[in-house]
């Protein structure tokens, strides 16, 4: 049986429409979300899409992934350049993981140079704007798609 893919947005990307928009576009985060269920129904998946601005509870997600997600698309926002928790959480998960900006984070501030979670992620995709996120999915239904037996 199949598990949703879980798409995991973290601080600030609740504002996505708004917030800097030079930097980040004028879509918001519910169409973002319905461009990746569109893409995913295509592809034969479900998404699980989720914002937080919360480490804890984007731990709590990673956790409930374990045993509840065939992939992981996660655009943990400035928590990528912070957190070693999320760098901890997602150790322990087994399906493939996508980390995602829609930014390129490398032509920014030097801080934003650095990742806590590309060492553990199996792809990296940045600065495709947010049409980043439905090639994020497709991508992942590639890679669920490679781990399964013929
Ligand atoms: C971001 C890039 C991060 O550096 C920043 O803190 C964000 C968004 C992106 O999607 O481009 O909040 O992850």
């Amino acid at each position: 049986m199949s598990n949703p893919i879980f798409v995991l947005n973290g601080p600030n990307l609740n504002l996505l429409g708004t917030r800097e928009p030079h930097i980040y576009g004028s879509t918001r985060l519910a169409e973002v979300e319905q461009m990746c269920h569109d893409r995913a129904r295509a592809l034969g998946h479900v998404v699980s899409f989720r914002q937080s601005n919360y480490e804890g509870q984007i731990v709590e997600w990673i956790h409930e992934a374990i045993d509840g997600a065939d992939g992981i698309v996660i655009n943990p926002a400035a928590l990528t350049h912070t957190s070693v928790a999320i760098l901890d959480a997602l150790k322990n998960v087994k399906c493939p993981i996508i980390e995602l900006h829609i930014s390129n984070p490398h032509q920014r501030e030097a801080f934003r140079h650095v990742s806590y979670v590309t060492p553990v992620a199996t792809a990296m995709m940045c600065g495709f704007g947010v049409t980043g996120y439905p090639l994020a999915v497709e991508a992942m239904a590639g890679l669920i798609k490679a781990r399964r037996p013929a």
